[in-house]
């Protein structure tokens, strides 16, 4: 069946101090949505909507021209919860589509990752999302006091989530309306009783936010092109 995506890709990108929205900041002369999107492609998606901030429609068509599926482009809302929302509704795909969820930043998120993710919903996960080991120690702050945590357990989370597209437009309606606030869409369909299935992500997915993420970004597409 079809496979569809919503990359989300509305917000400022402010901190990584660049004058145009992270979505558009060039990687080695490729805008992140472009590469975000080609991979989702790559990974067998076959229908994408991006969302996108007000007034750049321009900028993001020109930025996404020739990618090899239909795309559309979108202005998001609010926050990523309602952009996420508006962008489930411009899908046009039957309830039963895999439907995945993904942060442009996360523009060098490897093929296999993304066809891990399909791979597991299609065999009958709710909802599915990619994670990795937490690499730092972490503690944790308040009162003017600090404790530490154990690391071991806990897992970072990345994009691209996927769930079955009828069920994610379902989860996402509910969380509006009991106003729920949650980063990402695995939250959603947890509030919604759906279950949370946890595949391998991998390291270059990483959510490209300050400018040393940058800098790591075009240091692993180096790699690859060599
Ligand atoms: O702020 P954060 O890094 O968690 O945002 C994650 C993703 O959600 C980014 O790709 C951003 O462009 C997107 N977003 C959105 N609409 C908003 C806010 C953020 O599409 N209103």
């Amino acid at each position: 069946g079809p496979v569809v995506a919503v990359v989300v890709a509305a917000g400022s990108g402010s901190r990584l101090g660049a004058p145009v929205p992270k979505a558009l900041v060039d990687l080695d002369g490729v805008p992140l949505v472009r590469r975000s999107v080609d991979a989702l492609v790559a990974g067998g998606v076959t229908q994408v909507v991006v969302t996108i901030p007000d007034g750049l429609a321009a900028e993001f068509a020109s930025a996404l021209d020739g990618v090899a599926v239909p795309v559309r482009c979108i202005v998001g809302g609010e926050t990523r919860q309602d952009s996420v929302r508006i962008g489930l509704a411009a899908l046009d795909a039957p309830d039963d589509a895999v439907a995945l969820v993904h942060d442009a930043a996360r523009a060098l998120v490897p093929a296999p990752v993304v066809t891990a993710v399909v791979a597991s919903v299609v065999d009958g996960a709710q909802a599915v999302i990619p994670v990795v080991p937490v690499i730092d120690s972490i503690r944790e702050v308040g009162d003017g006091d600090s404790r530490i945590v154990d690391r071991e357990p806990l897992r970072a989370v990345q994009t691209p989530q996927a769930a079955r597209l009828g069920a994610l437009r379902g989860a996402h309606a509910a969380a509006a309306q009991a106003g729920a606030v949650v980063t990402d869409d695995a939250a959603v369909c947890e509030l919604a009783g759906m279950r949370v299935t946890l595949v391998p992500g991998h390291r270059d997915a990483l959510k490209i936010t300050e400018p040393i993420d940058l800098a790591l970004a075009g240091a692993i597409l180096q790699t690859r092109n060599q």
